[in-house]
Parts: C-alpha cells; sequence; structure tokens
C-alpha cells in the first residue's frame, strides 16, 4: 500500500520515525512529506534514509513530475504525525501553501491526522472548530493522549504511541468484510449522566471508545449501525446513524425504538443503575450550616436485562458488557458469570475496569460468556481488536439472512 506520511512542526515529530519503522515493517511504501518547519525537529535525511524515498517540503521542488497532485492521488492512505495547531487549520482552511497540504487536497483515499499540541491550543475553540470541520468532511482526527507534554505541562495534548497510531490508520483501509451486510445493528455507547442540578450530575469514566469501535467495525462489515452515543469523549465513526443521549432514560428510549428493528443490540454503554429522585430547577447552595445535602436515590430500569427479556424482533442476538473489578464477594469473571445468567444476553463481554484499566485506555482485554456463564472465547488487544472479536462471536449467532 503506498503511505503518504505527513509531518507538522511539533517536538512529537521524533515518535514519527517510529511510526514510519513500523509501517515501512509492515511492508508499505511510505512516502514522508514533512513541513518546513517540522525539519528544525527532525531532519530531511532522517526522513530520507528511513523511507529510502526523498522526502520534500516544497511544491517547487521536483516540478516536472508535478509532485503536489501526483502524491495525494496516488497515495492509498494519507497519516498527518504529530498534525500540529497549524496543520489542522490550514487543512481545514483548504489552504496549499506546501507539499503536504496540496497533498491533503488532492487525496481522495482515507486521511488519518494524530494530533499533538500544548492543552491550552487543542481546546481553544479555533482548534475544536477546526477538528470538527475535518471531521465532518470525514477526516479521521485522533483524539490526542493525556499526560506529560514538551514543559513542565500536562494534559490533553500528547501525541499517540506510534503503535497507536499505526492500528487506527491501518484500519481505515482494511478491505471491508461482508458477513454483517443487510444486517441492522444497535450499539449504546459512552456513559448516562444523571442530573443533579443545573451544572451538576452523576456519571461514570467511560470514554465511549470500546462502543465507538464496536460501531465501526459493524459498519465496516456491512451492517446498517445506529450509534446511540452517551457523552461521548471520542468522535463516533464515520458511515453510521448516530443518537446522542444523556440520561439513562434518553438512552432507554433511543434503545428500545432502534431495537425494535435491529438483527443485533449491543449494551456497550457504562448505564447509571441510580438517578437522583428529584432535580434541583436551580443549582444546590450550601446551606451556611456545614451540613452536607444528603440525596435520595431512585433505580434506574436496566434496559439489557428488558431487552433480553422482551426480544423485540424474533431470532434478535442481543450482547451485554459487564465491567468488573472484582472484590472479597469473587474475582472479575465470577461476577461475570453470574451476570451473564441474571441478565440473560446471548453474549456477555467482561471486562476488567480500574485505574489504568478499561476506561478510557486504548486497550482491552475481555471474555466472552454465552447466557449460561459458559465461557465463549476470549479477546484481548486494541478497542478495534476487541470488537472484531465481539462480531466474530455475534455473526454464527445470527438467524441465517433471507
Ligand atoms: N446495563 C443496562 N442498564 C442498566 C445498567 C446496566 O442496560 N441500568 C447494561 C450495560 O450496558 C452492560 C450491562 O448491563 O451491557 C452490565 O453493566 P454493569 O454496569 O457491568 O452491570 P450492572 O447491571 O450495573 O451490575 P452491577 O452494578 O451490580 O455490577
Amino acid at each position: 500500500m503506498r503511505i503518504l506520511l505527513g509531518v507538522g512542526a511539533g517536538i512529537a515529530a521524533y515518535k514519527s520515525a517510529l511510526l514510519l519503522r513500523l509501517l515501512t515493517e509492515a511492508g508499505h511504501d511510505v512516502r514522508v512529506v514533512p513541513t518546513r518547519a517540522s525539519l528544525e525537529f527532525v531532519g530531511r535525511a532522517t526522513w530520507e534514509a528511513l523511507s529510502g524515498q526523498p522526502a520534500t517540503s516544497e511544491v517547487f521542488e521536483d516540478v516536472p513530475s508535478v509532485e503536489h497532485v501526483r502524491l495525494g492521488k496516488s497515495a492509498d492512505l494519507v497519516v498527518v504525525a504529530p498534525a500540529t495547531a497549524d496543520l489542522l487549520a490550514r487543512a481545514a482552511g483548504g489552504r496549499s501553501d506546501d507539499l503536504l497540504t496540496a497533498a491533503l487536497l488532492t487525496a481522495r483515499c482515507p486521511v488519518l491526522m494524530a494530533p499533538a499540541m500544548h492543552t491550552e491550543m487543542w481546546e481553544h475553540p479555533a482548534t475544536r472548530a477546526n477538528v470538527a470541520t475535518l471531521r465532518e468532511r470525514g477526516v479521521h482526527v485522533l483524539e490526542p493522549a493525556s499526560g506529560r507534554l514538551t514543559g513542565a505541562d500536562t494534559g490533553p495534548g500528547r501525541l499517540p504511541e506510534p503503535e497507536e497510531i499505526a492500528r487506527a490508520a491501518l484500519a481505515l483501509v482494511v478491505p471491508p468484510g461482508d458477513d454483517l451486510r443487510g444486517r441492522a445493528v444497535v450499539v449504546s455507547a459512552g456513559g448516562t449522566r444523571e442530573p443533579l442540578d443545573p451544572v451538576r450530575f452523576l456519571g461514570n469514566r467511560s470514554s465511549g471508545r470500546q462502543g465507538v469501535a464496536l460501531a465501526a467495525a459493524a459498519a465496516r462489515r456491512g451492517a446498517h449501525v445506529t450509534l446511540v452515543a452517551a457523552n461521548l469523549t471520542v468522535a463516533p465513526p464515520a458511515g453510521v446513524r448516530t443518537v446522542d443521549v444523556e440520561t439513562t432514560a434518553e438512552l432507554r428510549s433511543a434503545v428500545r425504538d432502534a431495537a425494535a428493528a435491529a438483527d443485533v443490540v449491543v449494551m456497550a454503554a457504562a448505564v447509571a443503575d441510580f438517578r437522583p429522585v428529584g432535580v434541583a430547577a436551580h443549582k444546590i447552595k450550601k446551606d451556611g450550616t456545614g451540613t452536607a445535602p444528603t440525596i435520595e436515590l431512585a433505580t434506574n430500569p436496566d434496559v439489557l436485562a428488558e431487552l433480553a427479556a422482551e426480544r423485540p424482533r424474533p431470532g434478535q442476538v442481543v450482547v451485554g458488557f459487564a465491567a468488573e473489578t472484582g472484590d472479597g464477594d469473587g474475582d472479575v469473571l465470577a461476577h461475570g458469570r453470574a451476570k451473564a445468567r441474571r441478565k440473560g444476553a446471548d453474549l456477555l463481554v467482561v471486562n476488567e475496569v480500574g485505574p489504568g484499566r478499561g476506561f478510557g485506555t486504548a486497550t482491552n482485554a475481555v471474555t466472552l460468556l454465552d447466557a449460561r456463564g459458559d465461557e465463549v472465547g476470549t479477546a484481548r488487544g486494541t478497542k478495534d481488536e476487541v470488537a472484531e472479536a465481539v462480531w466474530d462471536a455475534v455473526v454464527p449467532l445470527l438467524p441465517r439472512a433471507d
């Protein structure tokens, strides 16, 4: 495959040398196009030696081969890492003032951008708007990782690890499968929030990454996908219908509406089990006595158990997730087995969660249980790989399509 690797002017440009290595070692033909300013961080010699190809930045080099048109048109995949605030702005604005932005305008293949910048720049409304514009146009903009930045500062803005960028980029060009062709699939993702007052809510740490990976994988395999998205911190994938929800009640209604005509329902969302009995009309204030308010909670309906019991469509496959930490009453799997029997889903994906595990992380390790609690498989790897493994387990459960 012909890959164009664009490199922006960020200190993380050195990580792109590792990314280049990963891509060439996987057998791809990679042409590096560094921006002029990025050469302050990593020089042209590094890119040319590692790729075995010229690494030009200007439109006026090698004019006879009209590189600024040819490079973009002949690429099967474009990866930009690091994508700086300036580069995102130039790409969103449709500029073509160097070889990389010109190539971005002529490329018709999937484009992935991996941003890296200081947190303030990433969070600035101008950058948010540029990212939104690029995503609307189908560019896959990764969320930056959180952690130590160039100086003493920390926060979102780090370039994701080269392995993660390579996997996400290559997943964009995996030839579409068709074992879910024509099937209607509903995936819930993210975490519900239950309002306490106009500014506060009870919520959880789910990013929605696993649900988004499931929705993207189902779409790649040919399904019509409805993603019920509860407060995602990642972008929903292209090519799926997204219904945004906030609370459990909204999620329940959106999932049930879409489930009426669905072949598969996957409940990957972290659904709040409890909600405050009443939502205060005004911000709850300190009462001046130092006494903390008591919040009375009501139990939310169990959307997964309801669906598994009701089966709105004959032959429908219902999949649940179990986020478990293990405790004195049993380990992760023991809790998973009990939950599988209690919920009645055809498949329960048991996922160990806790600090650095499951929630908000890029990788996952899961065990798949059937409705009796018997193990039918395990999967480990990126959330995309886990998603593929879940669909591999779902497909044989589907009634034959006529
Ligand atoms: N779920 C649901 N409705 C709820 C709670 C959970 O549909 N009110 C679904 C989740 O989407 C997930 C599965 O049930 O697919 C298990 O969620 P989990 O939070 O692990 O389990 P709980 O039922 O909340 O059980 P517990 O908190 O006791 O572990």
